[in-house]
């Protein structure tokens, strides 16, 4: 949370995303979609066929920061987020990870307690060398303007893909270890803590200039698992980074987390709190947005849409929450059949609110 609020009627000089960060408000607010670099844009699908597999994609600096420049160059967005995935903190700790071609992420899930003893978190830093190496290119590379993102997931979203072995509709396994075997569970947590600090500590160290940490999967658990499994482990990393490097913003994103959004804010140290789709905005105005600077919301599938409810929903949103610190994105990814030209129509839509007023 933060102390204090910054004077917004003399702006100060800097990237507009990090001025927001930092408690300003900023008119237009600066923008930049969750996913926005993917298979919605043909120029991404092509270099995505050049790499081979999706984790090759990740793990070689010149094409993944191409993927990550190409929405830049399109839509001139304030933000670019580092193009990685989530996934590789357990590839990096020795599980094995592929991306199944129209079916999504497989990992060989954890078996139990003995299988997390394997894990190995000496080699992170060493086998993320290539994101580091993709950071320092994209450092260089950006408009002077656009901020550089790095991110990663918070240890909960990543635990439970290791423990399904890829995408769940019930998270059945994850939770039942959770609730049977709750020491061992909070190990496997610890141990995600502390790689994950570390990859993001060595992100900023190579270029990133504020950090996402995505909760996706945060909205399944009852409170008090939600603050141990969640709140917690995302205040530690919090902390940890802040430790070495106390100015660098941190954005979370408790996906789900409906009222316990406020304890989030409240007690997490983050600077910036992406908001679902589904979070009131009176409500996170009143609630949350004196505390952090407030991200969000629009439905991916408005994007999908298009058109006058479009138009309409980003003045919505502006309305509510543009006079404070305020950052334009989705509520969750961009999907990859969203029409290219409705995410100009969004920003120039955005962008021109403010051209008259
Ligand atoms: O935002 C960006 O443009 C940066 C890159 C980014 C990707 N994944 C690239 C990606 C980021 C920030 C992520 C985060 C991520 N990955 C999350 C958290 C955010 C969220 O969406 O909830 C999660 C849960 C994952 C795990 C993951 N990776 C899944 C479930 C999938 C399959 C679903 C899908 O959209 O295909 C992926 C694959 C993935 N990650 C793709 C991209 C562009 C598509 C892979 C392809 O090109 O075939």
């Amino acid at each position: 949370m933060r102390t204090q609020a910054k004077n917004t009627d003399r702006p100060m000089a800097g990237k507009p995303f990090l001025r927001v960060l930092n408690g300003e408000t900023v008119k237009p607010p600066p923008v930049w979609l969750m996913r926005q670099a993917g298979r919605y844009l043909p120029e991404y699908r092509e270099t995505r066929e050049e790499a081979g597999s999706f984790l090759d994609l990740c793990y070689t600096p010149e094409l993944a920061a191409e993927v990550t420049l190409q929405p830049i160059r399109r839509y001139g967005f304030d933000a670019a987020i580092l193009f990685s995935d989530i996934l590789v903190i357990p590839d990096a700790l020795g599980q094995k990870v592929w991306f199944q071609e129209g079916v999504g992420p497989k990992l060989s899930p954890l078996a139990g307690p003995s299988d997390c003893r394997a894990l190995q978190l000496d080699a992170v830093e060493a086998h993320l060398a290539p994101v580091f190496a993709t950071l320092r290119i994209l450092a260089r590379e950006l408009p002077t303007e656009t901020a550089l993102i790095g991110f990663a997931g918070a240890p909960w979203t990543v635990a439970s893909y290791m423990i399904e072995g890829g995408s769940s509709r019930d998270f059945l396994r994850a939770k039942a270890w959770a609730y049977e075997d709750p020491e061992a569970f909070g190990q496997l947590i610890e141990v995600l803590v502390e790689a994950t600090s570390r990859y993001l500590i060595a992100q900023v160290e190579a270029g990133a200039e504020a950090l996402q940490v995505f909760d996706s999967w945060a909205g399944i658990w009852p409170e008090p698992e939600f603050r141990r499994w969640c709140l917690e482990p995302m205040a530690a990393i919090v902390q940890r980074v802040k430790a070495a490097h106390p100015s660098v913003p941190v954005i979370l994103f408790p996906r789900g987390a409906g009222p316990l959004y406020e304890d989030v804010a409240l007690e997490c140290g983050a600077d910036g709190l992406s908001l679902d789709t589904t979070v009131p905005l009176g409500w996170a105005r009143k609630r949350l947005q004196g505390k952090v600077t407030l991200q969000g919301n629009l439905d991916p599938v408005r994007l999908i849409a298009g058109g006058e409810g479009l138009d309409r929903e980003v003045e919505r949103i502006l309305k509510e929450l543009g006079e404070g610190p305020f950052v334009f994105n989705l509520g969750h990814g961009i999907d990859k059949s969203t029409p290219p030209e409705n995410v100009s129509r969004l920003v120039e839509r955005l962008r021109a609110a403010y051209v008259t007023s």
